[in-house]
């Protein structure tokens, strides 16, 4: 069994991701293969409860505690530590220990492992909050929701499975960011969001068809860019091609890029449904907002760019493109995520044509860049 294990992991450890997520997928399988009916229910009815238990030792910091100190760490010390009660820690710290979070080395004694180094990144942290303390309520309102409108694909932006479950008349965006520890918690999870994934940068030939771009001419517009991790990557990748560049959010992710994007980067606070101050850049840059809007409000934004698009504008939707079968896990979460929280979805190539063909676009070229995550820029033009 030792040898298994150890082959097992050096194999995992030098597969691409493709080849992680098939190994990953195949103990998936084998385990539900060897569960008892008891052990499916146990794990299905208990996976809140894990959730809310690593949420509460988040709070503690009680996993950095673990994984800063070099010995392995005593349940008294960590009580003393961080002033909880050694009844209630000895509680956490060995349901942690029993799910595999942390070690348990010795009586009262504990060590960190892959798991809790996977949880140390802050942003890392912000998505697994962000995702107890937000997105959680909706997924509790999905079933009552779905049943309650007669179980059709959700399209309401103000009424929608977000809405009820966190009992607001708020959209999604202006809950989220109508807090500043919510907002400033979302705009860190983004940094994590698809962050091990290549960029499409290196790969979409941005020099190559913006040859000759006057630099007093907007280049690179990020619509949507959030705090500007994006523009930042798009700004150190290309430090030298000509032209303006711009972040566009609402005003709250655009006052935190601040910190993020480079000096010479324009930060304009811009509501994608209004009308596009910025006329004629070369590329109308969407990272992940079309997924978040129904096909009718994803027209409206696309008319917007389309209405001060020139002759060689292009739009980039960096986005999911989904295979028609076989999708894999982490895909189909993104595309029922977002019908819960905006009422919206991922999309194929089909139906991205068909939405931006009403917005008067023709998609020009799709160039996927993410093997394994569905990822591609569509590139739309003018009909
Ligand atoms: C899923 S995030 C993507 C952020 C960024 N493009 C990225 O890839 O990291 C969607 C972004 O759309 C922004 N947003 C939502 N509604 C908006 C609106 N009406 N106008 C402009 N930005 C908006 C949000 O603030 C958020 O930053």
């Amino acid at each position: 069994m030792e040898s298994l294990i150890t082959k097992i992991q050096q194999e995992a450890a030098s597969a691409t991701y493709v080849g992680r997520k098939k190994l990953l997928d195949t103990f998936r399988d084998l385990q539900y293969s060897i569960e008892a009916p008891e052990d499916t229910m146990q794990r299905l009815m208990h996976l809140n409860l894990q959730f809310a238990v690593i949420r509460t030792a988040l709070d503690l910091n009680l996993l950095s505690v673990i994984r800063e100190n070099k010995a392995p760490s005593n349940l008294h010390d960590l009580a003393a530590t961080l002033s909880v009660d050694p009844l209630l820690l000895d509680r956490l710290l060995r349901y942690l220990a029993a799910l595999g979070v942390i070690n348990e080395v010795g009586k009262d004694s504990y060590a960190p492992n892959a798991y809790t180094f996977n949880l140390a990144k802050p942003e890392i942290q912000a998505g697994v909050k962000f995702y107890f303390d937000t997105c959680n309520p909706a997924f509790q309102e999905m079933p009552r929701y779905l049943s309650q409108t007669g179980y059709k694909s959700p399209t309401s932006f103000t009424d929608g499975i977000f809405q009820r479950g966190n009992k607001t008349d708020l959209i999604t965006f202006d809950f989220i960011h109508g807090d500043p520890s919510r907002s400033a918690g979302f705009n860190l999870f983004m940094k994590a969001q698809r962050g091990s994934q290549t960029k499409c940068f290196g790969i979409y030939p941005f020099e190559e068809e913006s040859k000759g771009w006057p630099a007093e001419k907007p280049l690179f517009v990020d619509v949507g860019g959030g705090s500007g991790h994006q523009t930042a990557a798009f700004k150190e990748q290309f430090p030298n091609l000509p032209g303006r560049v711009i972040l566009q959010d609402l005003p709250e992710p655009v006052e935190d890029a601040k910190a993020v994007v480079p000096e010479d980067v324009e930060r304009i606070a811009h509501d994608f449904f209004k009308p596009q101050p910025i006329k004629g850049a070369k590329y109308y840059y969407l990272r992940m907002i079309l997924h978040d809007h129904t096909d009718e409000n994803s027209v409206k934004i696309l008319q917007h760019l389309a209405l001060v698009m020139g002759k060689e504008s292009v739009i980039l939707l960096d986005e999911m493109v989904l295979p028609p079968e076989h999708v894999d896990e982490v895909s189909m979460q993104a595309d029922l995520g977002m019908m819960a929280f905006h009422s919206a979805m991922e999309r194929s190539e089909e139906q991205w044509a068909k939405l931006v063909g009403a917005a008067g676009l023709k998609i020009n070229k799709v160039v996927m860049y993410a093997e394994g995550f569905n990822l591609g820029i569509v590139a739309c033009v003018l009909k």
